[in-house]
């Protein structure tokens, strides 16, 4: 059995940071364990110019504690006003790593996104010539599509055509929760990869309603079926290069999660490397947690491997704190179910 686990640091693709205050509180439990994120620009007002994003960057800076190592990897929200001259000269400046696609309603803080996908084919194709990455929050908004079916008709509807439409763009398909997200993924070339988070490899729908509604396991998009979180299973603990670790961990209080329309989110920052550990244990590939969490990543954005690393030892269980304290109030640690035996070390 083994009972240790060296890896490169591991990076995550995907995190929600927020700011002022609670930007203070949620930002060391990533940086404990990770080297880098792409940071998600969702704020309010949401981070759409290069300027905001310097600034951003700035205050993420200032709130890390002394002597954490980490570093944010920028990205802009695109809205149908984006200037494709600013996302190049932001890019060019080293400033930002992606840029971020929410479809105008479909999550947190989204009305400022994309309605009409003909108004950003400018800055699309700019990005293409650029080679820099679009993030996509990939759901259809449209009242009559099934909050199940949204990504499955996302991918048909929408992703496919804008990737037809602009050759070259590199997409990153985020948060994937479906078997036709997976799918999607290791049908396409290399310009295509697709993130996972933590909570959708340990909960299906099941764990947020039956028995009563569980509100901290509630996030978007909202977790399918048993079939599909097994079929994500699959495509993590693969290796294939598609596929690597965006916790999307999103920081909500206690009452407003714990609400009658309560927000989506589950915050992961805190104890992901030991659930993705009994993961992949779990799936007897334990070796493969380093291609997922710290190499395929930086692969895809074209960004070196960590030097530094991170040891995981399996012991006795480790008791995580249930929330943490915020200056706007208790933010809940998400609950995988079951007892955590790997520690980071
Ligand atoms: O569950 C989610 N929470 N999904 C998202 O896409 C956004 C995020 C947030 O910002 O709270
Ligand atoms: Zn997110």
């Amino acid at each position: 059995m083994t009972l240790s686990l060296t890896i490169r640091r591991p990076d995550d693709w995907h995190l929600h940071l927020r700011d002022g205050a609670i930007l203070h509180s949620v930002l060391p439990e990533t940086a404990r364990h990770f080297e880098r994120a792409i940071i998600m620009p969702n704020l309010v007002p949401p981070v759409v110019t290069a300027a905001q994003a310097a600034a951003y960057k700035s205050r993420i800076m200032d709130a890390l504690p002394r002597g954490m190592s980490f570093t944010p990897l920028m990205t802009l929200y695109l809205t149908e006003e984006t200037d494709p001259n600013d996302v190049a000269a932001a890019h060019a400046d080293g400033l930002i790593n992606a840029v971020k696609l929410y479809p105008a309603g479909a999550t947190t803080n989204s009305a400022s996104g994309v309605t009409n996908f003909n108004k950003v084919r400018g800055t699309l194709e700019k990005m293409a010539e650029i080679d820099l990455p679009l993030c996509v929050h990939g759901e259809v908004t449209d009242p009559d599509v099934d909050i199940f079916d949204r990504e499955a008709v996302f991918i048909d509807r929408v992703l496919d055509p804008i990737r037809r439409a602009t050759p070259g763009l590199r997409v990153v398909m985020e948060h994937i929760t479906t078997s036709n997200g997976v799918e999607y993924a290791l049908s396409q070339g290399s310009d295509l990869a697709a993130t996972i988070t933590t909570h959708h490899l340990v909960i299906n729908r099941n764990h947020i309603l039956v028995g009563g509604i569980k509100p901290h396991y509630y996030c978007l998009p909202v977790a399918k079926r048993e079939e599909h979180r097994l079929a994500l299973r699959r495509a993590a603990v693969s290796g294939d290069k598609s596929f690597f670790l965006g916790t999307d961990s999103a920081p909500h209080t206690d009452p407003n999660k714990e609400s009658a329309c309560g927000c989506a989110g589950c915050f992961t920052a805190t104890n992901t490397m030991s659930i993705l550990a009994h993961v992949f244990e779990e799936e007897g590939a334990l070796e493969q947690l380093e291609a997922f969490a710290s190499l395929n990543g930086p692969a895809f954005y074209g960004l070196p491997v960590n030097e530094t690393k991170l040891t995981l030892t399996k012991g006795e269980a480790t008791n995580y704190p249930d929330k943490i304290d915020t200056p706007d109030g208790p933010v809940t640690v998400f609950d995988p179910g079951f007892p955590l035996y790997w520690n980071v070390t």
